[in-house]
């Protein structure tokens, strides 16, 4: 009877190992590739459509994205080793210049456009405000080569950072070489911005149904869906297309958007529609960060729509709102911050 027992106890035992064992196999399998570097998953928040960017050209891991991001926060990106990314995309603004219209570059200049947010890019079809890139990687190079940005090339960064251990560890984990290739720093930059995901404010918390929101929030996100909801789509809060509002042209940066890519006088003015998750901790807003506060981009589309030939047909008699409907639409805005992706210690610098 107790040999039975002592061997049924055996069998069970040796299955629970057998099971513990395939599960660690498996998942293993899943996380370490042959060179031995994690692949991390693509984070995508529920209710999110598919994204554009998947990375199948730059598989996604956590040394790729760490690589990623020394990277954007070394200031040896720049031509005087005086800016990096992070200079002028700051986490604490969702990764776009705190409370400034325009960013400082390198040597006193400043960049003619107001430095937009970094996070749920995965999903953007374009990239800068007329949408003159494609592709993450050239949105990384454009900076890096400016003259107003950072002004460097990549050979002199080359220079600069090769003899740096943690470096020379990173691109030889990621890319199996010790040369750090402009094409390998691009996708690097590109794994860790195209981490940047923000998907965890009161509104997603609303929709989860973990939290309710206040009747001014409720009453302000009807009037969001019914008046700006067409070019500001939940859930990425931008459907980016390209749209004039009628802002009043700045004759001194006299900046045409859009017909400055396609050179059409059709797009003339038109800008790509920001998203809208974050907007509160991330002035200054527009293109070309002229307004300071949520009130006074409210408005400008209640009182100041400038009629042009291309002015977006939706805005033609501008968009009606009492001074207390406009209050609980800044109210909703304000439920769109997602504290904890402006402080999420992945994103962080060292
Ligand atoms: C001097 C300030 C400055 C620096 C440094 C800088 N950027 Fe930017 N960034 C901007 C501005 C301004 C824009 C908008 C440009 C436009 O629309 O013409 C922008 C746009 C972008 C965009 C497009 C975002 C979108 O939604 O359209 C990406 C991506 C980006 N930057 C990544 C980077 C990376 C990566 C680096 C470092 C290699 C970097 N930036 C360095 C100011 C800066
Ligand atoms: C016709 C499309 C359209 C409608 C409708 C619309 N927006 Fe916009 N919104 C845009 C575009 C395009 C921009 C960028 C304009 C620019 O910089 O030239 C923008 C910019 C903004 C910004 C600045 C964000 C930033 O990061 O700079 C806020 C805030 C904003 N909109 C809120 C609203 C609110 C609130 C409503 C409804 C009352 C609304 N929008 C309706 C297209 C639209």
């Amino acid at each position: 009877m107790k040999t039975v027992r002592k061997s049924i106890l055996t069998i069970s035992t040796l299955f629970t190992f057998l099971i513990l064992l395939t599960y660690c196999i498996v998942s293993c399998k899943k996380e370490i590739t042959i060179s031995g570097i994690e692949l991390l998953a693509q984070e995508i928040p529920a209710g999110f459509p598919q994204p554009v960017y998947t990375f199948q050209d730059n598989p996604l891991s956590k040394e790729g994205f760490e690589l990623g991001k020394k990277l954007f926060y070394d200031k040896k990106l720049s031509a005087d080793n005086s800016i990096s990314c992070g200079s002028c995309h700051e986490q604490k603004a969702g990764f776009g210049t705190f409370e400034h219209d325009l960013s400082h570059g390198i040597n006193n200049s400043h960049t003619e456009r107001n430095a937009p947010v970094l996070f749920n890019l995965a999903w953007s079809t374009s990239f800068h405000w007329d949408g003159e890139f494609t592709s993450f990687k050239e949105a990384a190079k454009q900076p890096i080569l400016g003259h107003i940005e950072m002004g460097e090339t990549f050979e002199n960064i080359n220079n600069k950072i090769k003899n740096d251990a943690e470096y020379k560890k990173l691109f030889k984990a990621v890319f199996n070489s010790e040369i750090m290739h402009p094409e390998y720093i691009l996708k690097a930059l590109a794994q860790f911005t195209g981490s940047l995901v923000s998907a965890n404010s009161k509104y997603d918390k609303y929709k989860k149904g973990t939290v309710s929101f206040t009747t001014q929030e409720e009453n302000g996100y009807q009037i969001f869906k019914a008046k700006c909801a067409t070019c500001h789509p939940e859930p990425l809060f931008t459907d980016y297309s390209f749209r004039n509002i009628g802002l009043p042209v700045d004759h001194h940066l006299d900046d045409i958007g859009r017909m400055k890519v396609t050179g059409k006088t059709e797009d003339r003015l038109k800008f790509k529609v920001p998203t809208l998750r974050n907007t509160y901790i991330s002035s200054n807003y527009m293109h070309d960060g002229r307004f300071g506060t949520l009130q006074q981009c409210i408005n400008h589309y209640r009182t100041n729509v400038q009629a042009s030939p291309s002015l977006d047909p939706l805005l033609t008699n501008g968009i009606t709102l009492t001074n207390a409907q406009s209050d609980d639409l800044i109210l909703f805005l304000r439920a769109l911050t997602d504290s904890s992706f402006i402080q999420d210690p992945r994103f962080k610098t060292q």
